[in-house]
């Protein structure tokens, strides 16, 4: 049979009516005190110790995290064979490479598919057809030849890309290494695409600073400038930065002239109209 147990609460002894110390409380033993001291300082730490802990495993997920991401924004790397299978055959996706880069421009199948206009630039890198505009023979990746100008206009054909397809990484061969890092012919191409607008952006403002001269000319009458506005015309000689230098006609709202603000032979400094050879 069981019987039922009752709880049995610690009762202090009855203290002493003797005893002077009776109702106060008797202070531990110095040794039972600085144990407990140390015991409170001892559970202080461990919360101290739980939040370190924390803050170091965050790290350390953050850190792998970061180098995971590092790792997966590595470019693809296409070698030609790869790259050439995107050539919308079989209902395969199309891409296409400029300078170097490859692109996926399915969505505009209907300038690149099968024999359509620009049919030719997928599968592939034709970077130099997009500047010569022969869509036969320059189907190629080899633009070392090129002008600073046509440099500038592929990498704007870039930026075209960018903007309007889908980045799908790099192509292994004249212009990225087996590394993926660029060589040192897309550098040259780099250089000479922001030489050529820096060029043309000088010759803007030149242009902003001395309005060019209406120009016309007839097998009757040979050639003849003009400016608008009570403005007189002056021959003008030009050394752009990098450029050859060059001769132009510009208006002039004052009439001076100069070695380098000619007035055109047989015509009157304060003329708005002059005839030219
Ligand atoms: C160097 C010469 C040329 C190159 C490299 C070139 C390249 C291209 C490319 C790549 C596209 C497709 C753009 C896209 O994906 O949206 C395109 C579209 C087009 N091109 Fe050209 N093109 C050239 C010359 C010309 C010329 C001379 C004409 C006109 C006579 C022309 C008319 C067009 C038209 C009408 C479109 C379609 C625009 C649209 O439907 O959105 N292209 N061109």
């Amino acid at each position: 049979m069981l019987t039922q147990r009752k709880p049995v609460t610690a009762t202090a002894p009855a203290p002493d009516p003797g005893d002077s110390s009776a109702g106060t409380e008797a202070p531990p033993p110095a040794r039972l005190s600085t144990l407990r001291g140390a015991w409170r300082r001892l559970s202080l730490r461990w919360d101290v110790v739980l939040i370190v802990l924390t803050s170091l495993i965050c790290l350390i997920g953050l850190r792998y995290f970061s180098m995971s991401n590092t790792a997966t924004s590595q470019p693809r790397l296409f070698d030609e064979g790869t790259l050439a299978l995107y050539n919308g055959r079989k209902n395969s996706p199309l891409y296409l490479a400029l300078l170097g880069e490859v692109f996926d421009v399915t969505k505009g199948r209907r300038h690149y598919d099968g024999g359509k206009g620009y049919g030719g630039f997928v599968g592939r890198d034709a970077s130099k057809a997009f500047v010569t505009g022969d869509f036969t023979n320059d189907l190629t990746d080899d633009v070392k030849d090129l002008s600073p100008e046509a440099y500038k206009s592929l990498v704007e054909w870039r930026a075209f890309y960018h903007k309007e397809y889908t980045y799908k990484g790099r192509l292994v061969g004249r212009l990225y290494d087996g590394k993926g890092q660029p060589t040192r012919l897309l550098r040259a191409v780099q250089e000479g695409a922001t030489k050529a607008k820096s060029e043309e952006e000088a010759q803007r403002e030149l242009e902003a600073k001395l309005p060019a001269c209406n120009v016309r000319w007839t097998e009757a009458e040979g050639g003849t400038v003009w400016c608008d506005g009570g403005a007189h015309p002056r021959k003008v000689f030009l050394q752009l930065p990098g450029g050859k230098p060059t001769t132009r006609c510009a208006c002039f709202a004052e009439i001076g002239w100069s070695d380098l603000r000619q007035i055109y032979p047989d015509c009157s400094p304060e003329a708005h109209t002059c005839k030219v050879s």
